[in-house]
């Protein structure tokens, strides 16, 4: 097992990856569909599907080209099964099994939030375990205690947003277009957060560690629009020092939200490695942030470059490697799972004095 073919269709990017030995990455196309969903505010799952459609053919096409192999070179394929929207998921699945029946090639079907966790592979040191995983996407906002590799427990998830939702909903709400982290992250840097402050505090979890949660946060933003009477932009305006230091706030506190069971989370668990990733991993007060926790507590934090952070075909082909090297196969019925869960490991959690948490490995 050699070359892999990573496919990955989940949501708005049609993406093809070609990566050699499990993390060296030999192509990765992302054809992003953000144009095409721009005037709706968000990503029209119908559209979507339809996108992909037209474009996955070329994409693996390219993807070929770029690494200068054949088809017929690929060692295994793997394809993105779930979670996702269910129309966007059956074109990869549809194409990566047509491929695998008609080529021969083994099949796996990879969990689109594993393969978020193994986006950091291609650009650091091994992943040392135990390891802890913060996915921070559009759809996903969650932390991972992985002890070994392939086996995760679900210990810290949001109540109600994911963070990068946050950032859209902000964004649109200010008129600053799709998608809204990039350009919140962007405005952030230049405003001033003490000229806007927000009024919200982190909600109270005490029986939920690791939680997350960002409708307070909203609230406030919504609050603050309303009492300073700030309107939406208008097409082809410079926003204002005022959407700066809004933003600035925002991704202040949206920042504060993550980091605060990050570090609950790292410090009871005391994990070999930091992984964190997922689109909103590309948020530069974000990677601040956590590199600060990192060095504080000494322990390595790995987070992908930022065409690694956005959903690719690579991380999904990294995640499929180990799986297809020892047998592991997909059969023909393999079909879409929208919802689909990362847990396959259930570890008690066992509560100590002083609010510390272990894990037993029994
Ligand atoms: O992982 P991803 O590409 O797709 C999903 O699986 O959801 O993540 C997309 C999300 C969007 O919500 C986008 O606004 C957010 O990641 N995002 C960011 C940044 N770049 C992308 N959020 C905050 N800061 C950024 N720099
Ligand atoms: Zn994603």
């Amino acid at each position: 097992m050699r070359l892999v073919l990573g496919i990955e269709s989940s949501c708005d990017e049609t993406a093809a990856a070609i990566i050699e030995d499990g993390c060296r990455l030999r192509a990765n196309i992302i054809a992003s569909q953000i144009e095409t969903h721009k005037p709706f505010g968000g990503v029209v799952p119908e559209i979507a599907s339809r996108e992909h459609l037209i474009k996955i053919v070329e994409v693996v096409k390219q993807a070929c080209e770029k690494a200068q192999v054949e088809l017929s070179d690929i060692d295994g394929i793997a394809v993105t099964y779930g979670p996702g929207l269910i129309g966007s998921l059956l074109v990869g699945i549809c194409y990566a099994k047509s491929l695998s029946y008609v080529l021969n090639k083994p099949l796996v079907g990879i969990n689109h939030l594993e393969g978020h966790i193994y986006s950091v592979v291609f650009e650091n040191p091994p992943i040392e375990y135990p390891a802890l995983a913060m996915v921070v996407s559009g759809g996903h906002t969650s932390i991972y205690l992985i002890p070994e590799a392939e086996k995760y427990k679900l210990i810290g998830h949001t109540r109600d947003d994911a963070a990068g939702e946050a950032y859209d909903k902000v964004a649109k709400l200010l008129g600053l277009g799709y998608p809204g982290g990039p350009v919140i992250d962007r405005l952030a840097r230049i405003g001033n957060r003490e000229a806007a402050p927000l009024v919200f505090s982190l909600p109270r979890m005490e029986d939920d560690r690791y939680a997350f949660s960002f409708s307070g946060l909203k609230t406030a933003v919504l609050r603050y629009v309303k009492e300073q009477a700030i309107k939406p932009l208008t097409t082809g305006l410079q926003p204002t020092e005022q959407v700066c230091n809004l933003a600035a706030s925002f991704q202040h506190a949206a920042v504060h939200s993550l980091i605060v069971p990050l570090r609950k989370a790292v410090t009871d668990f005391q994990p070999k490695t930091i992984i964190l990733s997922g689109g909103v991993a590309c948020n530069s007060a974000l990677r601040v942030a956590a590199k600060s926790l990192s060095e504080k507590i000494n322990t390595p934090l790995y987070y992908p470059s930022p065409i690694l952070t956005t959903d690719n075909g690579a991380m999904i082909a990294a995640a499929g490697y180990p799986k297809l090297l020892r047998g592991e196969r997909a059969n023909l019925d393999l079909t879409a799972t929208s919802s689909l869960k990362l847990q396959n490991l259930d570890l008690p959690l066992e509560d100590k004095p002083k609010g510390k948490v272990r894990y037993r490995l029994s």
